[in-house]
């Protein structure tokens, strides 16, 4: 590691660096708290610097305990008006404690990543709940909760869906967690990926991108779905689609991305082939449930690193990667997504906290979409940084566009 923990992220992340440059000046976060949860690495850590960039105080946690970096803890410690309740390999409980402790110094924004701080301020600390200026909620399993917390009416805050913009889901979900799961299933395992079949369940973004780049690098792929319509997309994409109990007779490779839980369960065991390998690339750590696996083994040994290996009994071995938590992220070759789709994430972070901190919209609480224009000035900035330049419209295409009654067209 460098001397700069974060130097590395910081060379690949140019829309943070555009971000932090133009509003280096004008400060628009001056006088915010903002607090901050998210996998605590180094790509965290430059968001972590453009926020500050942008005058605002800084309160940081993990949004779960295994994923944090100690150098990007110790780098960012060390900034003046940047607190860390967090530190690397942390157990749950300790974890926990900090995000009280970060939520007891009352932060004006909540920028959330699994829905852990927002729903923690709602939970456990109401008085500094009433007091939030807003929030942001940068994925799918926090957009679910956060989902049920407005329909039970009990949000305090506007919370932004920085999640479903395209500008995040399109290239994050999709890329990011596509390629960052596969390479770290091939760099755990040492195993190839050509010639063998893995199957993906769920065919959400992240379903897709896995699946997709799978079958890219020669894979034969099957997805499993509960969706009818996402099942007919991957069946129109060319992959074919199974339940699970078919489906993992038939498996090298099971990876899992749908946000549930018990994808994998014991019901499927007995059918998994022997040397079967098993990664979660969804939520937390729940979609492959290990205590299925830990009841039905007669020995678990430890072939490599970050591979748990259960022996069932007259049945195959299953090989589990990264003990069933985010492959991506927690197994022992991890650094989570490239930088290049973090840089447009958290630009999309950044860009909601500024929104709610400046922005003149009244909004009240509750979970609303991040305002079009937003989601584009990110792309903007990006295809300005990639070289890359587009068409604009013509006044005439533009009117065309504008007018319901489409006069200027020929029939
Ligand atoms: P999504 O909602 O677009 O896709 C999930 C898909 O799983 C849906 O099509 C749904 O029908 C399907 N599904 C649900 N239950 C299923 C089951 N029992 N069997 C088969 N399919 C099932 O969500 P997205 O954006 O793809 O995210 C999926 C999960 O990945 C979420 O928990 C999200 O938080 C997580 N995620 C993980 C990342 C990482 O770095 N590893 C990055 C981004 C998201």
């Amino acid at each position: 590691m460098s001397e700069d923990p974060l130097a590395w992220s910081r060379d690949f992340t140019p829309v943070l660096r555009s971000l932090a440059e133009e509003y280096g000046d004008d400060q628009p976060l001056d006088g915010y708290t903002v607090a901050v949860a998210s996998h605590l690495e180094t790509k965290t850590g430059v968001f972590v610097e453009t926020l500050h960039a942008a005058g605002a105080r800084l309160l940081v946690s993990g949004s779960e305990p295994y994923s944090t970096r100690g150098p990007v803890v110790e780098a960012l410690s060390q900034v003046d008006g940047i607190e860390t309740y967090v530190e690397a390999g942390m157990r749950e409980e300790a974890w926990e404690a900090g995000q009280h402790e970060l939520l007891e110094q009352g932060p004006d924004l909540i920028l959330d990543d699994g829905c852990e701080l927002i729903a923690k301020v709602h939970d456990e600390h109401p008085e500094v709940a009433r007091e939030v200026v807003g929030g942001g909620e940068q994925t799918t399993a926090g957009i679910r909760r956060l989902e049920a917390m407005d329909d039970e009416g009990m949000l305090e805050f506007p919370v932004y869906g920085v999640n479903d913009t395209p500008m995040k889901n399109h290239f994050d979900n999709v890329h990011g967690t596509g390629e960052s799961s596969l390479s770290n299933v091939m760099l755990t395992t040492n195993a190839m990926l050509a010639g063998k079949t893995v199957v993906v369940a769920g065919y959400g973004y992240c379903g897709r991108g896995i699946a997709r780049k799978a079958r890219g690098l020669g894979a034969d792929t099957v997805v499993t779905e509960v969706d009818p319509r996402k099942a007919l997309e991957a069946v129109m994409d060319g992959h074919r689609v199974a339940p699970m109990a078919e489906a993992a007779a038939e498996a090298d490779y099971v990876l899992s991305a749908t946000g549930s839980r018990d994808v994998v369960r014991a019901e499927h065991l007995d059918a998994l082939p022997d040397g079967v390998i098993l990664a979660n690339a969804g939520h937390f750590d729940v979609e492959i449930d290990v205590d299925a696996l830990e009841s039905a083994a007669e020995r678990v040994t430890e072939p490599k690193e970050g591979v748990t290996r259960y022996h069932l009994p007259d049945g195959p071995r299953v090989n589990l990667l990264a003990e069933g938590r985010l492959i991506n992220l927690t197994g022992p070759y991890s650094q989570g997504h490239p930088a290049e789709v973090m840089d447009t994430t958290f630009a999309m972070m950044f860009e909601a906290a500024r929104d709610l901190a400046t922005g003149d919209r009244d909004l009240g609480p509750g979970l609303y979409q991040v305002p079009d224009r937003l989601d584009r000035a990110v792309a903007r900035r990006k295809l300005d940084d990639m070289g890359v330049a587009i068409d604009e419209m013509t006044d005439r295409q533009r009117e065309y566009y504008e007018d319901w009654r489409l006069e200027g067209s020929a029939f």
